[in-house]
């Protein structure tokens, strides 16, 4: 079993497994800051599944790079908090956080081409990170494991695939070879942006289906990054909006489908419910375009799209206010979206 890198001290016992709170991160990039996060606030239960949703540049990567620590350092300034099995990611010195990525948490990307390492077998590599993380693990012992999770994952002809270089795999294939690597360290939680996106619909909703049984199977706790709400739906169950590099309406699919209550979540749903974002396609159907991070207003960084906006939603960010039981939106004229039209599921 692989080892929690134990000289991190847990700051709580239980608790949820992930929780940021006030999480800001900002790009100095020359003659101007690119401010990408701006004060999230998000918890990730064990064993639950939380999407993330918006358009481009809402800030989904970065949130996930960050839980991660990935970010070029000395470019990069974060601030607020990241527990992570109750330890103080932020405070991770460099062997910590190594310690962390694998056992504790794992990341499957869009492109697995572009993370996984072209010179080597995935076989060879699941069982250099195994090793690594496991003193004592035989080469022989962690093939086994190996060939095992590539059977789990339902890779035909397992064994051969072993050793095939990932270009020698279809996309479908690549991206059920990346999960199998992601999780040969036993992560507790998984982070996947976008992970169907470049596959075809029939190899999408396979790769859904094996990643929520897998959560269910293994208990782990998964980030799922989407555009596509059709694909959140089949496998999430909380769900967060992201706008500008904040959170703008939080709480179970079920309530996001049903009784969404920020404009923006509005205005996501109405345009997938009318037939302009069929499943699969990217949310930049509403009118407008996002606000710049590098000059964000003062106030609700919507405004400028949004029909009900006031001159009072553009002299201060909107508080979260809570919705319902588990269910907030940071908006001022909540009292407005009561009426709205739910989008059909
Ligand atoms: N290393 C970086 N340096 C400067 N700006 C960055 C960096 N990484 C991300 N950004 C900026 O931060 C913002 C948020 O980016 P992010 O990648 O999180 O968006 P996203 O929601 O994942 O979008 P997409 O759906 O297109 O993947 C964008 O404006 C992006 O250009
Ligand atoms: S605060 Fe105002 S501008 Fe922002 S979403 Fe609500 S109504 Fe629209
Ligand atoms: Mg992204």
């Amino acid at each position: 079993m692989s080892a929690v890198p134990n000289d991190v001290p847990a700051l709580t016992a239980d608790g949820p497994l992930v929780s940021l709170r006030d999480l800001n991160v900002a790009f100095h990039a020359p003659g101007k800051v690119i401010r990408a996060l701006n004060g999230v606030d998000l918890d990730v239960a064990r064993g639950q599944t939380v999407a993330l949703i918006g358009e481009s540049g809402s800030g989904k990567s970065v949130t996930l790079r960050t839980l991660m620590r990935l970010h070029p350092p000395r470019r990069t300034r974060v601030g607020g908090s990241i527990l992570l099995d109750g330890r103080d990611v932020l405070a991770m010195d460099a062997a910590q956080l190594a310690a962390c990525r694998g056992p504790v948490v794992s990341m499957v990307f869009q492109e697995p081409l572009l993370a996984l390492d072209p010179v080597y077998t995935v076989g060879a590599q699941m069982v250099e990170m195994m090793r690594r993380h496991e003193k004592g693990l035989s080469r022989e012992a962690a093939r086994a494991r190996a060939l095992a999770l590539f059977e789990r994952v339902r890779i035909p002809s397992p064994r051969r695939r072993l050793d095939a270089y990932p270009h020698e795999m279809s996309g479908g294939m690549r991206q059920r070879a990346m999960i199998a690597l992601a999780l040969s360290c036993n992560p507790k939680l998984l982070l996947a942006d976008e992970p169907t996106t470049a596959l075809d619909a029939t190899v999408q909703i396979q790769i859904l289906l094996l990643l929520r049984e897998l959560q269910q199977e293994l208990g782990l706790s998964i980030i799922f990054v989407t555009h596509d709400i059709g694909a959140a739906a089949e496998i999430a169950d909380r769900v967060a909006v992201m706008y500008g590099g904040r959170i703008v309406e939080q709480g179970s699919m079920a309530q996001l489908l049903r009784a969404p209550r920020h404009p923006y979540t509005l205005a996501l749903l109405r345009s997938r419910a009318h037939g302009a974002m069929a499943k699969g396609t990217r949310l930049q159907t509403i009118a407008g375009s996002p606000p710049d991070l590098a000059a964000l207003p003062p106030g609700c960084s919507f405004a400028d799209r949004c029909l009900l906006a006031l001159d009072a939603c553009r002299a201060a960010v909107p508080a979260m206010a809570p919705v319902g039981p588990g269910h907030a939106a940071r908006c001022i004229r909540l009292d407005q979206t009561h009426a709205q039209e739910p989008a059909s599921a």
